[in-house]
């Protein structure tokens, strides 16, 4: 991660504009407004997008799920993770996980205010690190159901690399698990194209229903999960919620 530069735009950054947060800046702002031009939903697709993470965490909190993964968590908003989760199960425990030091410092300083509640730095494509982290494992206790959110990430890789995310953090979660997943999805070519090549934050790629199904093929996806949120404007947050049951962790 870059050091702290507010002359160009940032992912997090760009994403709280569009959810109507403050901590942005100028640049932020112009590649913010550019892009929706581009794409006049993209406002609305991201709080969609917020809308779909929260529903998420509260079924699996609703299930029982105690502990909650948020990779790539994002600047603070609200509802955060932890409010959906404790709204369930007051002693619900959640990690804040992003490699933007200043997203980890606002978590700490807005989310990780008490106890159960965790802000880390680390870099979400190492999965091996993550799941070694000592700040991560003294939160979560892997032999036991945890909720892994996948929000509004997996489109800044490519589709191998999505895909060995979703198969390692699903290997790493054990049977009765939750794993939410929602990826930027186009169904329009020239929105797509026109998207890419506008947004300077960081590279990104725009993953398709299939895609998303395929990376989830070893993933043991039952009735009751939740379906893709349906196509709209062209472009959409596609979303999943699963329970994961190949682990290494699985005793069953
Ligand atoms: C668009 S925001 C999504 C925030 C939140 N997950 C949500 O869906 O509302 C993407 C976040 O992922 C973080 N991020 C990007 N690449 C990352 C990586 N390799 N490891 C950890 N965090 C990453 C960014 O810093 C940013 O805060």
């Amino acid at each position: 991660m870059d050091a702290f530069d507010t002359t160009r735009p940032n992912i997090a950054r760009v994403y709280d504009f569009w959810l109507g947060g403050k901590d942005n800046f100028v640049a932020d702002r112009e590649l913010a407004c550019t892009m929706t031009e581009v794409n006049l939903g993209i406002p609305a697709m991201a709080r969609a997008n917020r809308e779909f993470v929260i529903a998420a965490v509260g079924k699996a909190a609703e299930a029982g799920i105690r502990q909650f993964v948020d990779l790539g968590a994002g600047l603070p908003t609200h509802p955060a993770v932890h409010e959906a989760a404790r709204a369930v199960n007051p002693d619900a425990r959640v990690v804040y996980v992003d490699s933007d030091p200043v997203v980890v410092t606002h978590a700490r300083a807005l989310l990780a205010t008490m106890p159960g509640i965790y802000a880390v730095e680390a870099d979400i494509t190492r999965p091996d690190e993550v799941l070694a982290h000592p700040a991560i494992g003294a939160a979560v206790d892997w032999a036991e159901p945890v909720a892994v959110v996948l929000a509004a990430i997996l489109h800044f890789h490519d589709d191998a690399t999505a895909g060995r995310l979703v198969a390692a953090y699903a290997d790493a979660a054990c049977a009765g698990s939750y794993l939410a997943i929602s990826v930027f999805s186009g169904h329009d070519d020239d929105m797509e194209a026109g998207s890419r090549a506008t947004y300077t934050a960081a590279p990104f790629w725009i993953h398709s229903t299939a895609d998303v199904g395929r990376w989830l093929d070893d993933v043991d996806v039952p009735p009751n999960c939740s379906p893709p949120t349906p196509a709209s404007g062209g472009c959409c947050w596609t979303g999943w919620t699963c329970c994961p049951r190949r682990s290494r962790n699985c005793s069953g």
